[in-house]
């Protein structure tokens, strides 16, 4: 059946819309209504003692927020890198490695490229695909489908957080194999995600009001700490895809070392911080960008706007939620921001110049 954009303007909006409807999919395929975690049989933490995790593009910073989560909650060391680089790398791979592949189209030439170093090496491989006929799936030992449905427009949306959520399960099933304790409540909590995520894209006129300024923009940076780093990375790498704005992501605590050079009243800042332990650190490298005359946007929840005080340019509520969870809910904005500046910018949203779906060829 031809995939319609069912009243949308554009594919990308109305694959964030279904965003909660694909997280859904993505939590009922793994997690059962008892709340156990049901992977695939194979796919045994016990026998694993560490991780690999290879993607491009936006699976890539998927891969570094399931770095947090897996080191964080299941104690287990992970290496992340993109595809291009692995393989010729030549990194060695101890026998007690389980690699995963994260692709949406399950195509990527550098990913699968990737995938075959592996073989022979690593005690297991996996393919987190969106497509499960795809090579990736084929040549992997264990496929773990992440049922966001099919994804048309160029710029990934609901594939990144149905990849955020199979890759937090499986961070949650590792921890309780391996006798580590979850974050309270996390499964109840993973349940009201699909509600979350409808909440943060009704959010969405504050988005609007604020993109038109961001398309006059020449350079934005955007901040985050902790797993909402790799959010900051998509958030940037998804502006200058979509409305060809020069954006960089950097982790808040390396402003200082570099990027702050930048910061004078044509510069906003898009700082992506729930009110979590690290919130008041954030709270001090905004005002070193304030202190410069830079335009701070802070993505954050109520708690952390009021908290954040005065001289914040524009300020995007979201609602609270448990610090695992954030980077899912957080990547809602992300998107929001290239898409409404997109708009403003009157760029081409689902085709942008240059860019492939799928890049099969190295
Ligand atoms: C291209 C697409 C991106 C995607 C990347 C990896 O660059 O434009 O949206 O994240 O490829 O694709 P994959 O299908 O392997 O996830």
């Amino acid at each position: 059946a031809r995939i319609e954009k069912d009243g949308h303007k554009h594919f990308m909006a109305k694959e964030i819309a279904e965003q909660p409807t694909a997280i859904d999919r993505a939590l009922a395929n793994y997690l059962a209504q008892d709340n156990s975690i049901v992977l695939p049989e194979a796919l045994d933490f016990s026998q694993i003692e560490r991780l690999t995790l290879v993607a491009c593009g936006t699976g890539y910073y998927s891969c570094l927020v399931a770095k947090y989560w897996f080191e964080q909650i299941a104690r287990m060391p992970v290496e992340v890198d993109v595809a291009s680089e692995f393989r010729y790398r030549e990194p060695p791979i101890s026998a007690d490695t389980l690699a995963v592949f994260v692709s949406q189209s399950g195509e990527t030439a550098d990913t699968l490229a990737a995938l075959r170093y592996t073989e022979g090496k690593a005690k297991q491989i996996a393919g987190l695909v969106n497509v499960p006929e795809s090579s990736i799936a084929r040549e992997s030992d264990i496929v773990l489908p992440i049922k966001a449905g099919p994804e048309i427009s160029v710029a990934s949306t609901k594939a990144f957080t149905c990849q955020l959520t199979v890759l937090l399960l499986m961070a949650l099933k590792a921890a309780e194999v391996r006798g580590h304790a979850l974050p309270e409540n996390v499964l109840e909590d993973m349940r009201a995600l699909p509600g979350l995520v409808h909440q943060a894209i009704a959010a969405e006129n504050s988005i609007q009001a604020m993109a038109r300024d961001l398309a006059g923009a020449r350079d934005v940076i955007f901040l985050g700490r902790g797993a909402l780093y790799p959010i900051a990375l998509e958030g940037a790498l998804k502006l200058k895809e979509l409305s060809y704005i020069h954006a960089e992501g950097y982790a808040s605590g390396e402003l200082k070392h570099g990027p702050i050079a930048l910061i004078d009243e044509t510069v906003p800042v898009v700082v992506m911080a729930p009110r979590d332990a690290l919130f008041e650190k954030t709270v001090s490298n905004m005002q070193e960008v304030m202190a410069r005359g830079g335009k701070v946007i802070l993505v954050t929840d109520a708690e952390g706007a009021k908290m954040a005080g005065d001289g914040v340019h524009a300020t995007i509520v979201l609602p609270a939620l448990p610090d695992v969870l954030a980077p899912i809910l957080y990547a809602v904005p992300a998107q929001q921001i290239a898409y409404y500046t997109a708009i403003a910018k009157g760029t081409d949203v689902d085709q942008p110049r240059n860019l492939a779906k799928s890049v099969t060829v190295e």
